[in-house]
């Protein structure tokens, strides 16, 4: 953080904050705008200014004047470039107001840059070229603002000297977006004819625009009323961490999110609906009669009920929605694509879900004109309105009702990395309609009739490595030792419950996922299920193992190397793939994940299927699912 930002922080505190977010095109001005603010109100000071100058002549764009752009654009990287390449905060300050502004990219790729910087932001300044008018990137960005929360836009349209200055120049480009904006729901759009570059309209009214009888850019920044955003919402305080340093003592930690609680209010714990009263709030600083939103605090309750670390505490009047399945808006960051079916850990607020999925995307958003597009997955920067299914129900707010406890994360389960941004629309009441029955007879009164223990053989490899055969010999052998067993072989599912599906990412994870809750019905029936797919993605295979009980899914790995494959081709499937005539064939144009850690490690190379079926059958008998006679 460099030391005009320290400085802008520092002042924060005592004094109304605004925080907005200035989007752009790479040309539109933004980086001169935000460095004309910071120059206006006096937040450069005399060495900065003199670094600049001399920036100026080496880098700018503006001949011998300062460049206020290279104030902005910190990153050498990027004034190379000659562009803004992600988020940069800046903070200033006014005998009236603190602001801080987030800077991001105006190229197409980085949706997800300017996400982050929308996700917090009570305004965006919209720039606009007076010269080009209203663009798609315009449309984008507003898009994406509204979405992300804002309400508040002002329509900066830029340049404004470039056009001479002329009325009839600004009253089309506002006619042009209001037509626009006026569907996607902001509460004020206010249009600015400025220069960034000379000053005019920003710090005062300009003599060039007479034309013009608004605010100017800066008093308007100063004066509008964004309305506590946290303060007057219901109180939210996500638990962080259960703090008991001894027996006398049990408090739950956290900052509350939203709204406000006073010491001897009642509050339930969203989750389970239990009540309780506050009986203390305390601080490092000591204990306060009550405590509002941003304020970092330990509640201790009146009576012991079972509260964790993401439980929400809530007041009983003011219920966040508690569901386990709900609607919501996914911005997808990742290189990889998104695949409905498959599991993420999921994030909302201070819950961590180890496995969460996206069942189905309702439609994907064209965000350069809102329009609704079928999607079987979501690219990098791509956002989805989707169905969300967590394992147990979760508590949250709708995005619009609440940013704080609305919004979620989607992580890699394998990399941690971040790949997704969530905003939740609605629950999904379905789930909660929908009860599970108890059943008199389970699996342990299933399988003791069949005096067996009941498991899944998974089997798993390229095509043509192997696996039907071996499988096949193992349910022979199973069958004649009288266990009970049924084999499911992927070609031979294709033909029925999954003849709907082709060979993309998206139809294999559905394949897999169908596949594995058929078995685990059977392994509930008692049965030795043995499964015969390709299922070439690590996330799938342990989707299904996550669905069984421990010790219940014993991975096999049919190790045959491509050439090998190949060199067999049983089925003529590899010729046609390589001709062209089959596309993501599995080992040559789609790939295969071999398991890192298998229950049973199929080195095919040299061996008879025999061989290799008594191996597996081996890994039954040490894990005491049968006994060898
Ligand atoms: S999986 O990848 O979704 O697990 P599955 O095991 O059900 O695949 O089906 C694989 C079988 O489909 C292969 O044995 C092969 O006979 C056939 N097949 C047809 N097209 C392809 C393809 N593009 N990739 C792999 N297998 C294919």
């Amino acid at each position: 953080m460099g030391t005009d930002a320290l400085r802008g922080l520092a002042s924060c505190d005592s004094k109304d904050q605004l925080r907005f977010i200035t989007c752009g095109s790479v040309d539109d001005g933004k980086s001169t705008l935000i460095g004309r603010l910071l120059h206006d109100s006096h937040m450069i000071y005399e060495d900065q200014l003199e670094a600049l100058a001399r920036d100026s002549v080496k880098h700018g764009t503006t001949g011998d004047e300062i460049d206020f752009a290279l104030l902005v654009d910190g990153l050498e990287a990027e004034r190379e470039q000659g562009i803004t390449i992600d988020v940069a905060y800046r903070f200033f300050t006014t005998p009236r107001r603190s602001f801080v502004v987030a800077d991001t990219p105006g190229h197409e790729q980085y949706t997800r840059n300017m996400a982050t910087g929308a996700s917090n932001a009570q305004l965006a300044i919209i720039l606009i070229d007076a010269r080009k008018g209203v663009l798609v990137q315009t449309k984008r960005h507003s898009f994406i603002c509204s979405l992300l929360g804002i309400r508040h836009v002002i329509v900066a349209v830029n340049k404004i000297d470039l056009v001479d200055y002329r009325e009839e120049v600004f009253d089309r480009i506002v006619g042009d977006y209001m037509a626009f904006a006026s569907t996607i729901g902001f509460t004020s759009i206010v249009p600015i004819p400025i220069s960034a570059r000379y000053g005019d309209n920003i710090t005062h009214q300009s003599g060039n625009t007479d034309w013009y009888h608004g605010p100017c850019l800066l008093d308007y920044l100063e004066s509008i009323d964004v309305q506590s955003e946290t303060a007057d919402l219901p109180f939210r305080f996500p638990v962080q961490w259960v703090n008991r340093p001894n027996l006398d003592f049990r408090g739950y930690a956290g900052t509350v999110a939203s709204g406000s609680v006073a010491v001897g209010d009642e509050i339930i714990v969203a989750a389970s609906g239990r009540h309780s009263r506050v009986k203390q709030i305390v601080t490092y600083e000591g204990e306060l009669a009550r405590a509002e939103a941003g304020d970092a605090v330990t509640i201790t309750l009146a009576d012991e009920i079972d509260v964790g670390r993401g439980d929400i505490l809530a007041k009983p009047t003011e219920r966040p929605e508690v569901a386990d399945q709900f609607a919501a808006h996914v911005i997808w960051m990742d290189q990889d694509a998104m695949v409905p079916g498959r599991s993420y850990a999921l994030r909302i607020g201070t819950q961590s879900i180890a496995s969460g999925s996206i069942t189905a995307i309702k439609y994907k958003i064209d965000v350069n004109t809102g329009a609704r597009l079928a999607a079987r997955t979501l690219n990098l920067n791509e956002i989805g309105f989707c169905n969300i299914t967590v394992p147990l129900p979760a508590t949250f707010d709708a995005y619009e009702a609440n940013r704080r406890t609305g919004s979620f994360v989607v992580i890699d389960r394998y990399t941690n990395l971040t790949v997704g941004a969530g905003m939740i629309v609605f629950p999904l009441r379905r789930a909660a309609n929908i009860a599970w029955q108890p059943l008199s007879v389970g699996k342990t009164e299933r399988a003791a009739l069949k005096h067996q223990r009941p498991c899944i053989v998974w089997f798993t490899g390229l095509s043509g490595a192997g696996k039907s055969t071996i499988a096949n010999l193992v349910d022979q052998r199973l069958f004649a030792m009288s266990h009970h067993t049924m084999l499911l072989d992927g070609d031979n599912l294709r033909h029925g419950l999954n003849r709907d599906l082709g060979f993309t990412e998206a139809d294999r994870v559905e394949n897999i996922r169908r596949a594995g809750e058929v078995a685990k019905l059977m392994l509930d029936s008692g049965l030795i299920v043995i499964c015969s797919f390709i299922s070439p993605y690590k996330a799938e295979r342990d989707m299904v193992r996550d669905l069984v009980g421990d010790g219940e899914f014993i991975e096999v790995f049919v190790d045959t190397p491509i050439d090998e494959c190949l060199r067999r081709d049983p089925k003529g499937l590899y010729a046609k793939a390589r001709s062209g005539k089959i596309k993501n064939f599995t080992g040559i144009d789609a790939p295969y994940e071999a398991p890192s850690a298998p229950d049973v490690h199929l080195k095919t190379l040299g061996q008879q299927p025999e061989q290799l079926a008594n191996m597996v059958l081996n890994c039954l008998v040490t894990r005491g699912i049968i006994v060898l006679i």
